[in-house]
């Protein structure tokens, strides 16, 4: 049986880039089951739930998931189960893909695409390590109510587990073995509880990898570092909200956020959802201008983690590397009146370089 891979392209640029990484993986794997079904605003337009059963099914059937993005400007105002991101958070919980996985770097070529002066962004090169299914996204109590007094009032709930901790804290810790053996696990353990047994537990762990070094640093000091001295940062470990705004952070620092790839890992061996870290662009969405990049990354991690396929992964990642170092731009990364590719002509040039 061919591998299956579930392509959620879903709202905004999803299906521009979502549709151009499926064609990397397909010069690359010819072999591959590639099926595409909606989520998002594509389904709730159809009167489906944002995550329909039939999309649910697949992923159930596949060995991976290349999801595009989901959310548009005109569901802000409706409630959470109606909204296009519902079926984002439903993937993450019910498969319970708790390590996200966001690789930042700089393509050498591109550092004047950088928000920050070239020097301090030369070969960076760090990965943001996400808790994804805890903290304030997930718990409970969660709603908007009226209090006794007759007064709007809402509340979310920052909840954590020592054993949530403790697997995150693994991938982290097991990751950057691999790289340059430093941990910055960021909290805010001055003012909140989970944060003190965040601490507590990744300590924990750390003593089970004398060979990484553990930082701990305050989000809001790692928010500043990140713009100050991003070199400085390996594996930065971090809880589900601010692993979300860091790793945007992070992604600027690269020229763009088009340009950053994520797997969500999670407990069934191999088994992971792939999708860009930027949104649904819904200002650009269907021009032909998107940048695929990440898209196409997330397809290379999607090769590596879920098909075990270092080499094509490789290939790709590579392919993208020579694209930038020729001077290829898309529309949001041109300085200067560089001249700039659509996703379809820079698409060519990486099947190109294949
Ligand atoms: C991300 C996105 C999502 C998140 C949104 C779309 C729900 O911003 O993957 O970073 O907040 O996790
Ligand atoms: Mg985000």
């Amino acid at each position: 049986m061919p591998p299956t891979i579930a392509v959620l392209p879903g709202d905004g640029i999803g299906p521009e880039v979502t549709r151009a990484a499926v064609r990397v993986l397909r010069a690359v794997r010819p072999d591959l089951d590639c099926v595409e079904t909606r989520v998002g605003a594509a389904a709730l337009r159809a009167g489906e739930p944002a995550l329909p059963d039939a999309a649910r099914a697949l992923c159930d059937r596949s060995d991976a998931v290349l999801f595009g993005s989901v959310g548009l400007p005109e569901y802000e105002a409706k409630p959470m189960a109606e909204r296009p991101e519902y079926a984002l958070f439903l993937l993450r919980r019910d498969y319970e893909l708790y390590a996200n996985v966001r690789p930042v770097r700089v393509f050498a070529g591109l550092e004047s695409a950088s928000s920050l002066l070239p020097e301090l962004v030369r070969g960076l090169d760090l990965v943001v390590i996400r808790e994804l299914t805890g903290g304030i996204y997930y718990g409970r109590p969660k709603e908007q109510r009226t209090g006794p007094d007759g007064v709007e009032e809402a509340v979310d709930t920052m909840f954590y587990r020592a054993p949530e901790i403790e697997r995150i804290a693994r991938v982290a810790f097991e990751l950057a073995r691999k790289r340059r053996k430093h941990v910055t696990s960021v909290d805010k353990q001055n003012i909140l509880e989970t944060s003190r047994l965040w601490r507590r537990v990744v300590e924990r762990v750390a003593l089970e990898y004398p060979g990484v070094t553990l930082a701990h640093m305050l989000v809001d000091n790692a928010a500043m570092q990140l713009v100050r001295r991003p070199r400085d940062f390996d594996v930065i470990l971090t809880e589900n909200m601010f692993g979300d705004i860091l790793s945007d952070e992070a992604a600027i620092l690269t020229g763009s956020v088009g340009n950053l790839p994520s797997a969500s890992l999670g407990t069934r061996a191999h088994f992971g959802l792939y999708e860009p870290i930027g949104g649904t662009a819904p200002d650009i969405a269907g021009k032909g201008i998107a940048n695929p990049t990440a898209a196409i990354l997330s397809a290379a991690m999607l090769l590596r983690h879920s098909l075990d396929d270092d080499a094509n992964a490789s290939r790709i990642e590579a392919a993208v590397e020579r694209v930038f170092a020729s001077g290829a731009r898309t529309a949001e990364l041109a300085r200067g009146g560089e001249p700039a590719l659509d996703t379809l002509a820079f698409l060519q040039r990486v099947l190109a370089q294949l």
